[in-house]
């Protein structure tokens, strides 16, 4: 079964499998007001990149989970490596049935997940991160955004990164939040820069974006890095991100 997008690129080294990047993660922790006091969930952490930066800047206690056990592993690693074990506990568990009570988490944080759940599976998360939240607490979502809906470019998008996603226009991101209770929300949008040059230089730095363009050239993934880069370029103008504050 051919690999998806986002396990392509860590394998390559990438960090960060998010479409604003670091940009749109940087604009949520403002608005998130992170606090060694505040106790955070992140959902779909992956490798633990953004847990493992928030655990060393704030010193909050961070609960992360994914589906993926090879990334959770990894995330221990890198948690230990840079001596942030105290402050994170990895987890495996599923955004639609979180092991946790309600009202426990001061901030939860999801990037780059609802955008691969079907309509019913993007409901069911939400009304989970509703439920986890204390009152007033705030949700922080970062998705692929669509400048107008699309159905020609979700399927491209979708055969491109090998993952039927579905992501949706900012009107229809808010009314998912909006539908769910939330009822503040606040929205960042811009350009898609997962792959684009300039947004992996940002991202991951001049060596990490040596070193994915090094692995992309290998002969095993030229052709994959090739159609993701292509899709995106092509569809430069169509595609954004989203980054979303929604308050309990
Ligand atoms: C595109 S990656 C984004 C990873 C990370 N948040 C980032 O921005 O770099 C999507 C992640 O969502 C995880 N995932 C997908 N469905 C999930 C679910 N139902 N519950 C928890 N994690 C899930 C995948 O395993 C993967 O690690």
């Amino acid at each position: 079964m051919a690999e998806a997008g986002h396990k392509f690129l860590a394998k390559l080294g990438k960090k960060r499998l998010r479409p604003g990047g670091k940009l749109a993660t940087d604009w949520l922790i403002e608005q998130g007001q992170f606090s060694s006091d505040k106790k955070v969930l992140e959902v779909a952490c992956n490798m633990g990149t953004t847990t493992i930066e928030l655990a060393k800047k704030y010193g909050c206690q961070i609960t992360a989970v994914d589906l993926d056990t090879k990334a959770l592993a990894q995330a221990h690693l890198a948690a230990a490596k840079v001596g942030v074990e105290e402050f994170v506990t990895f987890e495996k568990a599923n955004a639609m049935k979180l092991p946790y009570e309600d009202d426990t988490f001061d901030i939860v944080i999801n990037e780059a997940m609802l955008t691969m759940q079907t309509e019913k599976g993007k409901a069911k998360c939400m009304e989970e991160y509703y439920r986890v939240l204390k009152p007033g607490g705030v949700l922080l979502t970062h998705d692929v955004m669509l400048k107008q809906k699309d159905e020609a470019v979700r399927v491209e998008l979708s055969r491109a990164i090998n993952v039927n996603v579905g992501p949706l226009t900012e009107g229809s991101w808010i009314q998912l939040a909006r539908s769910h209770r939330f009822d503040r929300v606040d929205t960042f949008v811009g350009e898609m820069t997962l792959m684009s040059v300039s947004g992996m230089i940002y991202d991951e730095g001049l060596g990490g974006t040596l070193k994915i363009c090094f692995n992309a050239l290998k002969k095993d993934n030229y052709s994959q890095f090739m159609k993701m880069f292509k899709m995106f370029q092509k569809n430069q103008e169509k595609l954004g991100f989203i980054a979303m504050a929604s308050w309990k």
